[in-house]
């Protein structure tokens, strides 16, 4: 790609992260009234300058050293049932020894009152919310990517403050963030002071995936929350990204290729807004995409009309319209019929590093599932904060 086109791509970004703020979205479909905002930013807290946009690759090499050196090692962690952490006798300690490390079913045993499962109550609350509105699973996963890949899963991404996006720009996803409050409000009830606002996050996505037709895994619990309170973080993988840089993307983040493209499959569900996709349908745009199949582009014109700037319209990321709001491999058949919306998601269709995966996945279901599992508990373990590292925040949007 030329240094023109490269330029013109950063800065369309850039225009976008910026016009994006104040607006809501009209949506389209089964998704009216969804509010949303793209992935570029979040709220952090660093030591350091403010960081900007990084579009290209090389800026996601070796960047995070200020951040790495207080992180623990990174590894996935064995997922182990067969039984609850060593408890320590706190009935009436009020900051009992947390055990170090992830573990599924962390929380077993572990309130005041220990027949008190957690884990199952915050389920319960999830599932009458899902029967409620399914487009909570899409608003989870992307919060969950979110918070998991700029800072660690450490729910960085819920606090409240004067630069964040949840004031500063339109709501990553209202209804996302009201659940977790819902959550953790159970959670304090039943529990207090010992389930954290990024294990909530966890807890809620997984089971979500599940009830949308994806992966039924066991998540693992342990997490602390993180002491980030303020500043903005776009350092997140831009749609308008080749191939080779969102693998360094998740190189960065020692994700394999193919972890990189499963995880990218989690836009089987959801939506997008015009912005991020409607150069692709205009020939003489720099990005026309003369490959789309003709039908979708010329569905999505009057979507998405040439040269309107101010379009809160979106259209689903998988245009399956049987299975758009599914977790399942229907968007990898899509991206390889050229009915990809996002030009990140098109590109994996088409590059060689990545369309033997999006085939193998668009063949098998249960390849497809499996692989998810694996890469959600990947994600899901990325920079923890356990043991006596952060916190357990009271009130998931504010450092205690
Ligand atoms: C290179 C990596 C990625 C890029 C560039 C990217 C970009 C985007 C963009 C531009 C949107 C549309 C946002 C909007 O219109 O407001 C979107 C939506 C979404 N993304 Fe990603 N994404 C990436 C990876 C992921 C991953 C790893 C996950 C999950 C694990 C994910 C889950 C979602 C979901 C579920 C939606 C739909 C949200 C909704 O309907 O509200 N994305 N993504
Ligand atoms: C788009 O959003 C803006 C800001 O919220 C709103 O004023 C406008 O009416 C919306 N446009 C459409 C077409 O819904
Ligand atoms: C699972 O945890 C139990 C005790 O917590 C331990 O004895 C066992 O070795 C662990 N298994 C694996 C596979 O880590
Ligand atoms: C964002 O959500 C909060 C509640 O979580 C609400 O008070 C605020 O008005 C919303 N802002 C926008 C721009 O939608
Ligand atoms: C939004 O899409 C509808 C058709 O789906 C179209 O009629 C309308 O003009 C679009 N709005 C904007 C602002 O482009």
């Amino acid at each position: 790609m030329g240094f023109g086109i490269l330029l013109k791509a950063i800065t369309l970004w850039l225009v976008l992260v910026l016009s994006s703020v104040g607006k809501s979205n009209a949506g389209f479909g089964l998704r009216l009234g969804l509010s949303k905002a793209s992935h570029n930013r979040k709220s952090h807290e660093s030591g350091h300058a403010p960081k900007g946009y990084h579009g290209k690759s090389r800026h996601f090499k070796g960047r995070r050293v200020g951040h790495g050196s207080n992180k623990p090692p990174s590894f996935v962690p064995p997922i182990n049932t067969s039984s609850p952490p060593n408890l320590p006798p706190n009935k009436y300690t009020s900051s009992p020894s947390r055990p170090s490390g992830l573990q599924v079913g962390f929380y077993k045993g572990l309130c005041p009152n220990r027949l008190v499962d957690i884990e199952s109550t915050l389920i319960t609350k999830v599932q009458q919310q899902f029967r409620q509105d399914p487009t909570i699973l899409p608003a989870l996963l992307r919060m969950q990517f979110h918070d998991c890949f700029v800072h660690g899963c450490d729910a960085s991404i819920l606090i409240n403050g004067p630069s964040t996006e949840k004031t500063a720009g339109p709501n990553l996803s209202v209804r996302g963030y009201a659940l977790i409050d819902a959550l953790k409000d159970i959670a304090e009830e039943q529990c207090p002071g010992v389930v954290s606002c990024a294990d909530i996050i966890a807890i809620a996505t997984k089971q979500v995936i599940k009830m949308g037709g994806g992966p039924d895994y066991s998540v693992q619990t342990g997490r602390n929350d993180g002491l980030v309170s303020r500043a903005q973080d776009v350092n997140l993988p831009s749609p308008f990204l080749t191939v080779s840089e969102s693998i360094s993307a998740f190189d960065a983040k020692r994700f394999t290729t193919e972890e990189m493209v499963i995880l990218l499959g989690c836009h089987t569900v959801g939506i997008s807004q015009c912005t991020f996709f409607q150069d692709r349908l205009y020939q003489g745009n720099t990005q026309f995409d003369p490959k789309m199949d003709p039908i979708l582009r010329k569905q999505l014109q009057p979507t998405c009309p040439k040269g309107t700037t101010s379009n809160n319209n979106s259209t689903f990321l998988d245009q399956n319209p049987q299975s758009s709001n599914k977790l399942d491999n229907s968007f990898f058949v899509q991206i390889l019929n050229q009915r990809g919306i996002l030009p990140i998601d098109q590109a994996l269709a088409r590059h060689p590093q990545t369309i033997a995966f999006v085939q193998q996945f668009a063949r098998s279901a249960t390849l497809f599932n499996n692989k998810l599992a694996s890469a959600m508990v990947k994600l899901q373990a990325l920079d923890v904060l356990t043991g006596n590292q952060g916190q357990i925040r009271k009130t998931c949007s504010r450092i205690n």
